[in-house]
């Protein structure tokens, strides 16, 4: 059955949620009513679209995508990533965000960034769009920062993070993905907050889990990152198929005579 907030947010201390990313109709079918949500990424800009981090993304392309998912998950509830400029200011923020529900039939968009965007949060969420924060590590920071670092790495930056995770609940985010903090920042967050708290590389003690299905599923092969569980080799299957495809239609067994008209 499709999630709603309501049992989102029932599921805090019951039980784990679990979120994949999707980018398209075809993968979101597959995941249709496995997962508790499909988080359209921008991180489509990276393992789809080739580029070195996520922050050329448009709005475009992620309402794109966003229809695609929506067409192959009709059972899932679905989050639209504002991609990196889309929301630097409320009017900004306000307006992209009801062009994304208005386009597509996403559940709830997610913003990166916490007690900075409390604002951002508090006049979507006032004005009907379901929110979903993302706070620690922030991809979209990739450049002002020189890379991806890990957070919560002392009490200071978790009494920090702690705080961001309160002033976006506060303002209405109904769910928050932490990204690459020490376990011991996630258990913290965690037990902080009343929403659940989603983590990749998060560690154990935290609501539920995502994983950005590329990297799951062993198809994005140009780095691993230490928190991605592989429960595929997609490159290597995808590789070896296509490799005995060539062989077949050189040796001429491709198409055989159930295969032609
Ligand atoms: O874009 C994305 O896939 C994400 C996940 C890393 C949570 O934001």
């Amino acid at each position: 059955m499709k999630q709603t907030i309501g049992s989102i947010l029932k599921a805090k201390n019951n039980r784990k949620l679990t979120m994949i990313t999707a980018y398209d109709a075809l993968f979101a079918r597959m995941f249709d009513g496995e997962v508790d949500f499909i988080l359209v990424g921008d991180s489509l800009n990276m393992s789809f679209a080739g580029k070195k981090d996520t922050i050329s993304a448009t709005l475009k392309q992620m309402i794109y995508h966003t229809n695609a998912v929506c067409n192959g998950a009709k059972n899932t509830f679905i989050i639209c990533d504002m991609p990196f400029g889309t929301y630097t200011n409320e009017d900004k923020a306000l307006k992209n965000a009801i062009k994304v529900f208005r386009e597509t039939s996403a559940d709830a968009i997610k913003i990166e960034g916490g007690k900075e965007k409390a604002n951002i949060v508090k006049i979507l969420t006032k004005n009907s769009i379901a929110v979903v924060g993302h706070i620690g590590l922030l991809p979209q920071n990739f450049r002002s920062e020189g890379g991806y670092k890990v957070k919560g790495k002392d009490e200071e930056n978790i009494a920090s993070l702690i705080e961001d995770a309160k002033a976006i609940e506060d303002a209405g985010a109904f769910c928050i993905v932490l990204e690459g903090v020490k376990e011991e920042a996630g258990k913290a967050i965690a037990h902080s907050v009343k929403v659940p708290i989603i983590g990749i590389g998060a560690g154990a003690n935290v609501d539920g889990q995502v994983l950005v299905w590329s990297d799951m599923l062993g198809f994005f092969d140009e780095f691993k990152p230490k928190f991605v569980r592989e429960y595929l080799n997609g490159a290597i299957l995808v590789k070896s198929a296509i490799t005995q495809y060539k062989e077949d239609v050189e040796n001429g067994t491709f198409p055989n005579k159930n295969e032609i008209y």
